[in-house]
């Protein structure tokens, strides 16, 4: 009997055709986001599961699932797994790293430039029909040329930000736990600071940390305040590496000056106050969305999935 799989949102064809050549598969592509209960419900004679950020696989799940010997996150990020539980159980679980960190450099800076230039602000405007001619004064935005760029977390996704920041010709601040190899720092001609000094030095701060306990509201209010009045804050990380109370707050009171967001707390119900607010831009969690790189990342989930149960060695393991 071949080994029976969960996908628990929907994927494209040529993943469910990959896992069919190994295993019964079962799959929601219907695409209605699986409930804990019924996530539970479905995995419970599961021996592996494709599954999305929206899955939360917790202890208690695990404790109801006992076939259960794989879960493979089409994410790189993979708060929603509690890998202690993971491993305590002996069940695999792996991300995707790698093969997202181009697209969601680019989406950084669709982000930045998208705010710092009031872009969404302006063109909603003009859609309204508010548009009556040209005018000196008109949507005075940012530079982004020339600025000082503030990368806080400068892993892979960090780096690839990086590099397009040379076109912009900017100076490239970075704080990370570790500090990255001088050839490395020297490649993308980015000085390491420490986090007080990236907060007050930064025109744009970006965020490409993962979301862990240490990381959690990294950045709130004080941190908020220690920024310049006219800096930028963009977050393609996660919700809860910002305190999102305490960002709308600033935005308000002018703080900082804008903000592009990609990811919220509690999403996808994010506070209804970012609607409100036009120094913000505000996308739904699209920073690794293009064609190419979303098939990348299902398929690369498939095939850990598949080595996982055939070899018990899947390539991108997390809980090794
Ligand atoms: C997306 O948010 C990811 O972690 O891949």
């Amino acid at each position: 009997m071949k080994p029976r799989v969960l996908v628990t949102r929907e994927v494209f064809d040529e993943v469910l055709e990959c896992l069919a050549r190994h295993f019964d598969v079962e799959s929601n592509q219907d695409d209605v986001p699986l409930g804990a209960e019924e996530l539970a419900r479905r995995l419970a004679d599961k021996d592996g599961a494709v599954i999305t950020l929206s899955d939360r696989i917790d202890e208690a799940l695990l404790a109801r699932c006992p076939r259960l010997k794989a879960v493979c996150n089409i994410a790189v990020g993979y708060n929603n797994i509690d890998v202690a539980a993971c491993r305590a159980r002996g069940v695999m679980a792996t991300n995707t790293p790698g093969v997202l960190d181009e697209a969601t450099a680019d989406f950084t800076w669709a982000l930045i430039l998208a705010t710092a230039r009031r872009l969404t602000e302006a063109e909603a405007w003009l859609r309204a029909g508010r548009w009556e001619g040209w005018k000196l004064k008109q949507f005075l935005g940012h530079d982004v040329h020339g600025a000082t760029l503030g990368i806080l977390g400068m892993g892979r996704i960090g780096q690839a930000v990086a590099r397009r920041a040379r076109g912009f010709d900017m100076t490239v601040l970075y704080h990370n736990r570790r500090r990255v190899d001088a050839a490395i720092e020297q490649s993308l001609n980015a000085r390491y600071v420490s986090l007080d000094e990236l907060l007050a030095r930064a025109d744009i701060l970006t965020l490409n940390v993962p979301y862990t306990p240490e990381t959690h509201h990294l950045i709130g209010a004080p941190q908020l305040r220690r920024m310049k009045p006219n800096a930028i804050l963009i977050n393609v990380a996660r919700g809860g590496v910002v305190d999102d109370r305490a960002l709308v707050e600033a935005l308000k009171q002018g703080t900082i000056a804008a903000a592009g967001l990609d990811v919220y707390e509690n999403e996808p119900k994010l506070l209804p106050e970012f609607l409100e607010l036009k120094n913000v831009v505000l996308a739904p969690h699209i920073a690794s969305s293009t064609e190419s790189t979303r098939r990348r990342m299902a398929m690369m989930a498939a095939e850990n999935l598949v080595a996982a149960l055939t070899t018990g060695k899947p390539p991108n393991l997390i809980t090794g």
